[in-house]
């Protein structure tokens, strides 16, 4: 396995070449072997201490970067914002200081606020992982997406992957679009007009407003969670009417290629962004996206950390 990256954290796919997602996307696939032998755990990182920090609700993200720590012998310690001395009104740098105290190695982090895990980059010697800020990135779910479809279509190079719904407060989206680009995919966003940003066209994107013409010719469909947590009610005028002309159904998809890939990065709200006949159908790579996401964090783990295979 390579075990050389030009980024000594991953705080977001923009300034991450090519060549970094390249290593990491190749040590993810030695690392998805792992996870189908019968014995899963690899000393790699034996002696190194991870701490995870979340301050957001999380399911997939922080269940998989724990399995993916175990899975290489890690020494963890979880961290929830509430229970913690944050409540107390403790800063975000205090704390940041008390754990490095304790000799920590790696910190994942996760947190509401877009550039917090450049700020903790900038203060402390700890490896930072973004497990997502805000609107801004979320890395590892970006390679992740980009691991199970390359799974399925080989050399993303000129392939069009079509992005649908909430752009404006997706973080997911914005990782996708940078990591997507530096490989040579197409990508197309597709949003209700108040949930598309304005400064969208100066990204490397087609726009469109109509989702049959979105994903017409498309190889993968990246439907988007609804974040009514960051909206306010103004921006849609109903779920229904959003359902309406935004979800993915049969009816939506059918202008698109026959094997298109639908994905998600989760939670989904069934029956809005996707049917459940659509999530749970023959193209859905949804839950090869959760598994793949094991094995692409304890690459990214094993690169930055500077483990041994
Ligand atoms: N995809 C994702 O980030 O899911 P969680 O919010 O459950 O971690």
């Amino acid at each position: 396995m390579s075990s050389s990256l030009e980024i000594k954290h991953l705080l977001g796919l923009q300034y991450v070449s090519a060549n970094d997602i390249r290593i990491i996307l190749d040590n993810a696939a030695e690392f998805r072997r792992v996870l189908d032998r019968k014995v899963k755990t690899l000393p790699t990182l034996r002696g190194v201490t991870v701490v995870n920090l979340f301050f957001e609700n999380s399911t997939r993200t922080r269940i998989s970067f724990e399995l993916a720590e175990k899975r290489l012998s890690a020494d963890i310690v979880n961290f929830a914002a509430s229970g913690s001395s944050v409540q107390k009104g403790e800063t975000l740098l205090d704390t940041l200081k008390n754990i490095e105290a304790m000799k920590i190695d790696v910190v994942v982090v996760r947190h509401k606020g877009t550039g917090v895990p450049k700020f903790l980059a900038q203060h402390t010697d700890a490896v930072i992982l973004n497990a997502g800020d805000g609107s801004h990135e979320h890395p590892t779910q970006a390679l992740l997406d980009i691991f199970t479809m390359e799974s399925s279509l080989g050399d993303l190079k000129g392939k069009i992957v079509t992005i649908v719904g909430d752009v404006k407060h997706s973080r997911v989206a914005r990782s996708n679009i940078w990591g997507l680009n530096a490989l040579g995919a197409r990508v197309r966003l597709c949003a209700p007009p108040t949930l598309m940003p304005r400064n969208m066209g100066m990204f490397p994107v087609e726009l469109f407003g109509d989702v049959r013409k979105a994903v017409e010719g498309a190889d993968a469909v990246i439907a988007l969670r609804l974040q009514k947590e960051r909206m306010d009610d103004s921006l849609l005028p109903s779920i229904r009417e959003y359902r309406n002309f935004y979800g993915i159904t049969r009816q939506t998809l059918e202008k698109a290629k026959k094997d298109v890939l639908i994905m998600h990065p989760g939670p989904i709200n069934r029956g809005v962004e996707l049917d459940s006949d659509i999530a749970d159908g023959e193209n859905s790579v949804i839950l090869d996206q959760v598994t793949n996401g094991v094995a692409v964090r304890m690459s990214v783990l094993f690169l930055l950390s500077g483990g041994r295979a």
